[in-house]
């Protein structure tokens, strides 16, 4: 029975890589298998569904509009369908039943593996594109004055959904769209983005167990415009936060929600990056066991894209290729990667050939193995990735994870948990399930 109960050639040359090779040693890392320590189940199907003909001809996700249309410009904010807020969203959970209950997980998965022609998915599952977008949901929140966060469902207005680090999150919005029009006023868009996001995670063999609905919707985007650290609001501006006030924003630059990935200001300095998200994530109230967890545990799945979509030719992060193996499957193989081998800055285009095929004057900079017969060859890590184990307050964490799955699944559950339930905007008492509850 359901149960619902109330309540991240250069060589790479710091000094500090020197110290966590030490550490890993220290440990028996480097003499140990480099196979991932699998614990958990993978629960989603092998094979995807494939949509039929007519639902192809009739499929606009990637064009915000009909029934997958889920972003909204500032002009349509008043009348748009499916954007006004229930009078009492408290209410409407308490309508739920287990039968609707478990009609939402089923909706949920089968959209997890129905492929969509206009934006397919990567490896049969879109899960880490929901992951994604919960993070960055979530990732505006800053302890500084208790704002931003996933509660409201502000991502999907203006001005979040125009900024560049959220870019084509237009699309994982559109795939949940028709699930949101289904339940209506029972479901906000702040609950079902972070549902998706966990329920991926728990559907690709990840450790969350609990799910909490709650997070009222914002009818607008105009509680988020204070988030921007660049009075102007000029996205392109790439001012730089910490210019304006260095405790309050959660992230480091207009535009972004946490750093830069490439580096600051897109110096591909491993060390100098790890500073920046000490800062960022300490906004978002993180500490380095948390944040490492965080960063590591959320790159288990999905990959980097600058040859996404129909025609593989659109960027996202511009950046191309897994953190791991198993992109779709939860493990500790991205800390295994990044402690155990020396990486090496290269070009995006040298990386994956198809990027210079695609973008010719393409000119962003990610990190491969130094090893290139390596097992971790075809992963890539970007700098912020580099940078988790250039700083020793999170290498500490790193080389733990690497070598203790379960030290990873506890930190990244709590974590997570973190990351998505901050932020103000809660109805009294929330309405708990056990995710397990629908496998
Ligand atoms: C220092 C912090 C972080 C940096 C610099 C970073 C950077 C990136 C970049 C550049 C991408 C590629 C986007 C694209 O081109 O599609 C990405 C994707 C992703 N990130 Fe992060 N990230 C960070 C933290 C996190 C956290 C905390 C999570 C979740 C807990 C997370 C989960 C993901 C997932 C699941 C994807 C794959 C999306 C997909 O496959 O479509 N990231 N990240």
């Amino acid at each position: 029975m359901v149960k619902i109960v109330a309540a991240v050639l250069l060589q790479w040359a710091c000094a500090d890589s020197e110290i966590s090779a030490m550490f890993a040693k220290s440990v028996g890392l480097l003499e140990t298998d480099k196979k991932p320590q699998h614990k958990h189940t993978n629960r989603h199907a092998k094979s995807h569904n494939q949509p039929s003909l007519a639902e192809v001809a009739t499929d606009t996700i990637c064009s915000n509009s009909g029934i997958y249309k889920a972003t909204w410009a500032e002009s349509e904010e008043s009348d748009a369908l499916n954007v006004a807020p229930p009078a009492d969203y408290a209410i409407e959970l308490d309508s739920w039943d287990d039968a609707s209950m478990t009609l939402l997980m089923t909706e949920l998965k089968t959209m997890f593996t129905t492929e969509h022609a206009c934006w397919p998915t990567d490896a049969g599952h879109y899960g880490p594109f929901m992951i994604r977008l919960a993070w960055h949901a979530s990732g505006s929140f800053r302890s500084s004055d208790n704002k931003g966060g996933s509660v409201g469902g502000r991502i999907r207005f203006f001005p979040e959904a125009d900024w560049p680090d959220n870019g084509n999150l237009d699309k994982a919005r559109s795939l949940l769209a028709p699930i949101k029009t289904k339940f209506g006023a029972k479901l906000s868009w702040g609950d079902l983005y972070i549902l998706a996001g966990t329920l991926a995670i728990v559907d690709m063999g990840g450790p969350c167990t609990t799910f909490c609905f709650g997070r009222q919707d914002d009818a607008s985007g105009a509680d988020s415009k204070m988030l921007n650290c660049d009075p102007s609001g000029d996205v392109g501006s790439l001012v730089r936060c910490d210019d304006n006030d260095p405790d309050k924003f959660s992230q480091d630059q207009q535009g972004l929600i946490y750093v830069n990935a490439q580096g600051p200001n897109g110096d591909p300095n491993p060390y100098m990056s790890s500073q920046d998200i000490k800062r960022t994530f300490s906004r978002m109230g993180m500490n380095w066991q948390q944040t490492a967890a965080l960063v590591g545990g959320g790159h288990a799945f999905g990959q980097s894209h600058a040859l996404a979509g129909e025609a593989g030719d659109v960027k996202t992060a511009g950046f191309e290729g897994a953190w791991t193996n198993n992109p779709t499957e939860w493990d500790n193989e991205y800390f295994q990667a990044l402690i155990e081998e020396d990486w090496e800055a290269v070009e995006t285009k040298v990386f994956n050939a198809q990027v210079a095929v695609k973008h010719p004057l393409h000119a962003n900079i990610q990190w491969q193995t130094v090893n290139r017969t390596s097992v971790f060859k075809d992963t890539m890590m970007t700098t912020a990735d580099i940078g988790i184990k250039a700083h020793p307050d999170f290498s500490l964490h790193a080389v733990r994870y690497a070598s203790h799955l379960a030290a990873l699944d506890s930190a990244f559950r709590e974590a997570w948990e973190l990351l998505t339930t901050r932020g103000s905007g809660w109805v009294s008492t929330k309405r708990c399930v056990q995710l397990e509850d629908f496998y």
